[in-house]
């Protein structure tokens, strides 16, 4: 298999967020590095799927087949060697966060309490305060070298607080950590001891370059029957424009209350074109994930080089997975305002604000590096031109 990470073309006028919907900047040409989908095609076995499937001139009503499935199902098997999923635990599911909203609203009530690890997601928090619930986070530890959970700050706010609910990223965004199996397992341990299920979103989960994912499910033991873990092919193929994810969920029970609150909404229908859109990425993407996971992992390297060589005060741990890097401004000694004037304005290279994502955020950027080099080159060109002219 081949495919040309280098190949850019141009997304604008396309209606996406990242390129036509970018924050107001003075500077004539920007280049956003900021929403996480990448700027690389989506691959041809996928489009081709689709295509095969528009060749057929009907689209009535549909449910999902049983090769929607056995995909899953096999790329479980192949990626994460899990060989314990059948077809009644998984939940087709509109979108993750659709799912993060369900699972609140299945489990806990107004102003119960969900864990968040921060730096955090940003819709994390947009989620669970549009739900009326309420935001515990507890802060990563930075080690100088990488983010860490810090379990005993975990253990004191479920001691303190009503939660209910621990929403778990993994990988995480925005600080890019592949957990270790070690950490999951404690982390489990914790949630078990305080009797708070576990909403697992991995969406992230097929981006692991420094380590190998573990799904939190095959380590929670007795645990994993509370436990909701969240997939989706969206991030990794470029699909998000196409809606389409699914919930894995052992326990019968709680399997069946999540499913009919969504089908109580009556918005949760698979379509027909993003299951044929699944079906051929878990097919055939296998090669393809690695392939980029490589090229990723090459612009994460390449992104940290860079930093040390030309602006060491802008400083990055670096991601072990995801393609987001976690970019921390402090040593520049300029506020957030001056910061996000410097990339939006100066350098005219869109980031996410670090102050969104979550706590924690204070002084740090997200920058998005699934594009070809050349562009994360100049990314970084201009941000260095910005900070030390
Ligand atoms: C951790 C995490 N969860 C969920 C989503 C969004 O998923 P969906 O588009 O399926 O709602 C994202 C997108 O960036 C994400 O980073």
């Amino acid at each position: 298999m081949s495919y040309d990470f280098n190949k850019s073309f141009n997304r604008k006028g396309t209606g996406c967020i990242k390129w036509d919907c970018c924050p107001p900047s003075t500077c004539p040409q920007v280049l956003p590095m900021w929403i996480a989908d990448m700027d690389f095609e989506t691959p041809d076995f996928v489009i081709q799927g689709i295509e095969e499937r528009l060749k057929h001139p009907v689209f009535g009503y549909f449910r999902p087949e049983q090769r929607f499935y056995d995909a899953i199902i096999q790329w479980h098997r192949d990626r994460f060697g899990v060989d314990t999923l059948k077809p009644e635990h998984i939940l087709y599911q509109h979108s993750v966060l659709g799912s993060i909203a369900t699972a609140l609203e299945v489990l806990t009530d107004k102003g119960d309490g969900v864990l968040v690890q921060t730096p955090g997601y940003a819709k994390f928090k947009e989620i669970i305060t549009q739900h009326e619930r309420l935001l515990v986070a507890n802060p990563l530890h930075f080690d100088g070298n990488r983010y860490e959970i810090d379990f005993e700050d975990m253990e004191e706010k479920l001691r303190k607080h009503p939660v209910k609910v621990a929403l778990f990223c993994s990988p995480s965004n925005p600080v890019g950590r592949v957990w270790e199996t070690d950490e999951i397992i404690r982390y489990v341990k914790l949630c078990e001891k305080y009797n708070v299920t576990i909403v697992a979103d991995e969406i992230w989960a097929d981006f692991a370059y420094g380590r190998k994912h573990t799904p939190l499910h095959t380590v929670a033991g007795s645990w994993r029957n509370r436990v909701i873990s969240l997939y989706a092919p969206t991030k990794t193929f470029n699909l998000a424009g196409l809606v389409i994810s699914y919930a894995v969920i052992f326990d019968e029970g709680l399997a069946k209350q999540f499913q009919d609150y969504g089908d109580a909404t009556h918005y949760n229908n698979c379509n027909a074109l993003s299951m044929e859109a699944l079906i051929s990425a878990y097919q055939e993407g296998g090669p393809w994930v690695d392939l980029l996971n490589g090229y990723l992992a090459d612009n994460a390297a390449f992104t940290e080089a860079f930093l040390k060589e030309h602006l060491p005060q802008v400083r990055m741990a670096r991601p072990e997975g995801t393609y987001l890097i976690w970019l921390d401004f402090r040593d520049t000694g300029y506020s957030m305002d001056e910061i996000v004037d410097r990339c939006v304005n100066r350098a005219g290279v869109i980031l996410n604000n670090g102050r969104t994502c979550i706590d924690s955020g204070d002084l740090c950027m997200r920058m998005n590096i699934a594009a070809p080099r050349h562009l994360v080159e100049e990314g970084l060109n201009r941000l260095k031109q910005a900070f030390t002219e």
